[in-house]
């Protein structure tokens, strides 16, 4: 059964922005193999959506129908207030899409590749050499830019796509899986790319098998599975859905121990260890508020750890089975 851990209607007088995208009820099917399910989903203007899933869940196919490269089977949605079926042409003007395989152009450079995007987007060619110059910077690939994209590292195919995804200015933009793959230093990079995309006022939906990625990166999460929504929330929200969740705080002397205990009183006591255990779900105000009455009767912990439960454990919880596609 899907969880929605907060409203997702837009109707609620809750959610004051703006709506990016949204989509309700969306269905796919191959022969007679269903692929998406009726998903639900609800983009606030200038958030990060992550929408995260196992390989098969559906990610793709989402991302296609959003972005008008193929149709749904049934289901609506809207993208920058175009209606899909009546407005492709409204919201192809609107979207950049950076697809889960590269459309960058080995054989040329990566400028050659951005004015070819500069071409396709009508830009005069003075402004096309202009933003193309800009957005090479901007990614770090000036150095590289004469040379031919097969001879460029993932981390820079990716950066590349990216920067072409950019040449229309598109106030959206759907990045499917865009670190898979990638080594380490690469994935940071992207994440921080992702991030000064939204401080320019960018919506950004990614897709992404990586628990951490989602986690990082978006303001919301959507659990895709066999294609179903299976949760929705916050990273924090989806947390609070799997239990197990504590403050654990320990003590050097006995008396302190038996302070914090008295003023602790739903606390898991290990007397030997000098240790007591607060259920928490990892909040900040939850913190506080195992610190303050701390605080109030005057005892100090000498070592304070918080456990919160991470996206794997979220996978488990909402799917009744691990998520075994991720590593
Ligand atoms: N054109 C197609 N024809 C038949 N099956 C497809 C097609 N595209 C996707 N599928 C199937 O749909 C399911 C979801 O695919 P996809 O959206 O690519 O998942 P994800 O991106 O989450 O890995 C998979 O089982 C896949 O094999
Ligand atoms: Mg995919």
């Amino acid at each position: 059964m899907p969880v929605s851990v907060m409203p997702t209607s837009s109707g609620d007088g809750v959610t004051s922005s703006p709506t990016a995208v949204s989509a309700v009820g969306l269905r796919k099917s191959y022969g007679g193999t269903t692929v998406l399910d009726g998903v639900d989903l609800r983009i606030p203007s200038g958030s990060v959506f992550a929408l995260l899933g196992p390989n098969g869940a559906g990610k793709t196919t989402t991302v296609k129908i959003l972005s008008t490269l193929i149709t749904a089977d049934g289901g609506r949605a809207r993208v920058a207030g175009h209606d899909l079926a009546t407005s492709p042409a409204g919201v192809r003007a609107a979207i950049g899409v950076t697809g889960q395989f590269s459309a960058v152009d080995g054989l040329i450079t990566g400028e050659e590749n951005m004015l070819l995007m500069a071409d396709l987007h009508h830009l005069p060619r003075r402004e096309g050499r202009r933003v193309t110059a800009e957005l090479l910077e901007r990614f770090d690939l000036t150095a590289a830019a004469r040379k031919p994209a097969q001879s460029y590292s993932g981390g820079m195919v990716r950066r590349l796509d990216i920067a072409m995804t950019l040449v229309g200015g598109p106030r959206i933009i759907f990045l499917d899986e865009p670190t898979t793959g990638l080594d380490p230093r690469s994935r940071r990079a992207m994440w921080q790319i992702i991030r000064e995309l939204v401080t320019d006022g960018v919506t950004v939906l990614l897709t992404t098998q990586y628990l951490e990625e989602a986690d990082r990166l978006a303001d919301r999460i959507a659990v895709l599975n066999n294609g179903r929504i299976v949760g929705e929330g916050t990273a924090e929200e989806l947390k609070r859905l799997v239990p197990g969740g504590h403050v654990r705080l320990r003590f050097s002397g006995p008396a302190a121990y038996r302070d914090a205990a008295d003023a602790l009183r739903d606390a898991t006591r290990d007397d030997e260890a000098l240790v007591l255990t607060v259920p928490s779900g990892g909040s900040q105000r939850e913190l506080r508020s195992v610190l303050d009455r701390l605080d109030s009767a005057g005892i100090e912990a000498d070592e304070l750890t918080v456990h919160t439960p991470d996206l794997d454990e979220v996978f488990l919880a909402l799917t009744g089975r691990p998520e075994e596609a991720v590593r």
